[in-house]
């Protein structure tokens, strides 16, 4: 990760200014989870209480999959709509073909490739996972993240942990404990802070349900990654007629407060010169280094030209800006490519209006 951004990370690796109400705030070393730390967690799960946690991808609100009512207070501390149904999380295949009603050789295939990993596979729900975990509909998405604490956390718990993103609904995903602070709405019991998540881009979803088997949103595991195990699969379009399969598909979503634009590097100087010309504080996202000639802008970050570790800094970079309250955030367009389709994808809603 650049420089810039690993000093920022560092002055922001501790747990400051709290607007959401918390319980309480716990550090866990995430290579070395302290186990008495993770039953005391886990019994709060199982307890009916809401837990952020760090994962391999984001932090998540989690709560006892099984328990309504505590499923709910993750909706409510999200402001989340009840029509977006949340992931669940579990530690071992058999948790997870329990709360499927039907599991079918692609889902053993990229289980047993993929998992522990960002991958989220969406199947029939079994009848005792909650209408509220599935929106109602008639399928779950299950995974199993690759991340000490978060797996601990389960086995401690001892049920599935349904868990969406620890940020309210529409905003930027947490990837370090501060974030989770800054943006949840409602009142949590507790928040693991176990330092930076490894990836910062959520999860691939992949519904299983349809022939052939649909990307819902892009993520690090790529669709060529994918068809190696189980063949041919599609992209979920926007638009059309069909109901939407996925709220994660809506056009504005992983967005900062302030207003953000996307554009080729060509175009950076003038739009820069524009904008702080009209007495505006600008922030600007650059990829790999900062173009000769750049405006004064207010503030800039440089991540790297490489897809991962461009991923990893997105959303910190993104916090940040937004911690410094810019008027408008100029983002330099990353390179094509499959490796950078999840970035491109956050990016183009993260500007859309
Ligand atoms: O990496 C991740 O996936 C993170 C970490 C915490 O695991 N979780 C996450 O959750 O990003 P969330 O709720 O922010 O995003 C889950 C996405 C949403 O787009 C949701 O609509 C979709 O998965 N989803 C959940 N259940 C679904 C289902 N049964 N059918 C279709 N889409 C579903
Ligand atoms: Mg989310």
């Amino acid at each position: 990760m650049a420089k810039v951004m690993r000093e920022a990370l560092a002055k922001n690796r501790s747990v400051a200014p709290m607007s959401t109400p918390i319980r309480r705030v716990i550090e866990i070393d995430p290579n070395q989870p302290d186990e008495r730390l993770l039953q005391e967690a886990g019994a709060l799960l199982r307890g009916g209480k809401i837990v952020a946690f760090p994962t391999e991808t984001v932090y998540g609100l989690g709560a006892d999959a099984l328990n309504s009512a505590a499923v709910s207070a993750v909706y409510r501390a999200k402001g989340r709509p009840a029509t977006n149904p949340v992931i669940v999380h579990v530690d071992t295949l058999e948790m997870a073909r329990e709360l499927t009603a039907s599991w079918p050789q692609t889902a053993d295939r990229l289980a047993t490739a993929c998992w522990p990993g960002p991958l989220t596979l969406v199947l029939p729900r079994a009848s005792k996972v909650p209408d509220v975990v599935t929106a109602g509909g008639p399928t779950v998405a299950v995974r199993m993240p690759a991340n000490l604490v978060a797996l601990g956390l389960i086995r401690a718990a001892g049920v599935p942990v349904a868990a969406p993103s620890a940020n309210r609904s529409g905003g930027l995903s947490p990837t370090l404990a501060r974030h989770v602070l800054a943006s949840l709405l409602g009142p949590i019991d507790l928040l693991i802070d176990a330092g930076p998540t490894q990836l910062g881009l959520e999860s691939t979803v992949i519904d299983l349900t349809t022939a052939p088997p649909r990307i819902l949103r892009p993520g690090q595991i790529t669709s060529s990654d994918i068809e190696r195990h189980i063949g041919p699969v599609q992209y979920a379009s926007l638009g059309g007629h069909e109901p939407l399969r996925s709220p994660g598909l809506l056009p504005r979503h992983y967005a900062p407060r302030s207003p953000a634009e996307c554009l080729p590097l060509s175009d950076m100087v003038r739009r820069a010169d524009e904008l702080v010309g009209a007495g505006l504080r600008v922030g600007c996202l650059y990829c790999g280094a900062v173009p000769p000639g750049m405006a004064n802008c207010f503030t800039s970050v440089v991540l790297p030209a490489v897809a991962a570790g461009y991923a990893e800094g997105l959303y910190a970079a993104l916090h940040h800006l937004d911690e410094l309250q810019v008027d408008r955030i100029l983002i330099v367009s990353p390179p094509q490519g499959e490796e950078w389709h999840a970035v491109q994808d956050r990016l183009r809603r993260a500007v859309a209006l």
